[in-house]
C-alpha cells in the first residue's frame, strides 16, 4: 500500500495532539514533518509540544520547525483558556529529546514538495501556508491535496460568526482559500459530529502506555471545559478529523464548495462563507458533511493502542 506523505501544520492544542497521534500511527500515512504556528497558544509554546508530542511517540526522525509568530494582522496570541496555559492540559513534560529543524516551517514545507508528493494538515491558524504562497508562488498547484480544520457554516466557536483557526488570522485564511489548491475543509459542522465519550478516556487511561496516560490526562480539562461551555463532557476531536479524511477518505461525505472569509466584518471577522450551491458541485474545493462516529471512535481506539511508547536514542 502506498502511503500518503503528509506534512502537519499545527498549534498544538490537545486535540492537535490526538491528530497527531492519530497519524503517527496510521499505516496509510507517512508523516514527513511537522510545523508549528501561534495560534491556541504562542509559538514558543507551540513549537515546544509539537516537540513534546514526538518525544512521547519516539519519532527524533521527523522534522520539526517553527513558523510564524503572529498573525498576518492583528490579534496578538495568547495563552489558551480551553487548553491549559501551556497548550496540552498543564501536565508536567520532561525536556524533549526531539530537536527544532533550523529552517523556517515554510522552508521546510517547500522542501518536502520537491521531494515527492505531498498532503498537508493545517490544523491550526493558516498563518504558515499564506507565507508559504508568498514565499513559494504556484506551490499550491505542486502540493497533492490540502485538508483543513476550520470554519463554520451555522456558528462559530470564538464569535458567533467565527471559528477559531479562521478568526485567528482571517487574511491568512482568505489568501489560502483563494488559491488553487485541491482543497478539502473541516468545519464545525462537521467536527462537533465528532466526540469521545468518558468512555474513551478510561479506555486510553488504561492502555498501559505513557501515550494512552497521557492523551486522557490531557482531555480530561478539555472535557471539563466542554462541559462549562456547552453543558456537556462530549471531547470534540476537530483536528482529528483532517487526519482521518485522509486515513479513510470514504468516512467522510464531502461535496463541491466555494469557501470565502470575511475580513472587514464588525461583527463577521473571521466568517467562513460555505457556498454550497450546485453550481460549485465539481469544485475542487470540498466541504465535510457528515462522519459516523462510532465507527471514527473504533478506528482512534485501534490507533492509539497500536502506538507504543519507544525510547528516542
Ligand atoms: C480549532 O481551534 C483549536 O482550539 C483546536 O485545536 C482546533 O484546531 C477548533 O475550532
Ligand atoms: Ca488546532
Amino acid at each position: 500500500m502506498a502511503r500518503t506523505r503528509v506534512l502537519i501544520d499545527t498549534d498544538p492544542g490537545v486535540d492537535d495532539a490526538v491528530a497527531i497521534f492519530l497519524a503517527l500511527a496510521s499505516p496509510e500515512i507517512e508523516v514527513v514533518g511537522v510545523t508549528a504556528v501561534a495560534g491556541n497558544v504562542p509559538l514558543a509554546k507551540t513549537v515546544l509540544n509539537a516537540r513534546r508530542l514526538l518525544d512521547l511517540a519516539g519519532r527524533d526522525d521527523i522534522p520539526v520547525a517553527a513558523g510564524c509568530a503572529e498573525p498576518l494582522s492583528e490579534p496578538v496570541v495568547e495563552d489558551s483558556v480551553v487548553h491549559g496555559r501551556d497548550g496540552l492540559g498543564d501536565l508536567e513534560w520532561d525536556e524533549p529529546r526531539v530537536t527544532l529543524d533550523p529552517r523556517h516551517a515554510v522552508d521546510l514545507i517547500a522542501d518536502l514538495v520537491r521531494e515527492g508528493p505531498l498532503s498537508i494538515v493545517a490544523i491550526g491558524p493558516l498563518t504558515n501556508l499564506a507565507v508559504l504562497l508568498q514565499r513559494y508562488p504556484g506551490i499550491e498547484r505542486e502540493v497533492e491535496g490540502l485538508v483543513i480544520m476550520g470554519g463554520a457554516s451555522f456558528q462559530g466557536n470564538v464569535t458567533p460568526a467565527a471559528e477559531f483557526n479562521i478568526w485567528a488570522d482571517p487574511e491568512a485564511a482568505r489568501q489560502v482559500f483563494a488559491a488553487d489548491w485541491p482543497l478539502t475543509l473541516m468545519p464545525l459542522d462537521l467536527t462537533h459530529q465528532a466526540y469521545l465519550v468518558d468512555e474513551d478516556l478510561e479506555y486510553f487511561a488504561s492502555l498501559g502506555t505513557e501515550i494512552g496516560r497521557r492523551t486522557a490526562a490531557m482531555l480530561e480539562p478539555y472535557a471539563q471545559f466542554h462541559d462549562r461551555w456547552y453543558g456537556n463532557r462530549d471531547v470534540i476531536m476537530h483536528d482529528a478529523m483532517a487526519v482521518y479524511e485522509l486515513i479513510d477518505p470514504a468516512a467522510i461525505d464531502k461535496q463541491g464548495v466555494r469557501v470565502d472569509v470575511e475580513v472587514d466584518g464588525v461583527h463577521a471577522r473571521g466568517a467562513t462563507f460555505i457556498d454550497r450551491r450546485r453550481e460549485h458541485a465539481a469544485s475542487p474545493v470540498r466541504v465535510g458533511l457528515a462522519v459516523d462516529n462510532d465507527r471514527f471512535r473504533q478506528v482512534l481506539r485501534e490507533r492509539l493502542a497500536s502506538l507504543r511508547d519507544t525510547e528516542v536514542d
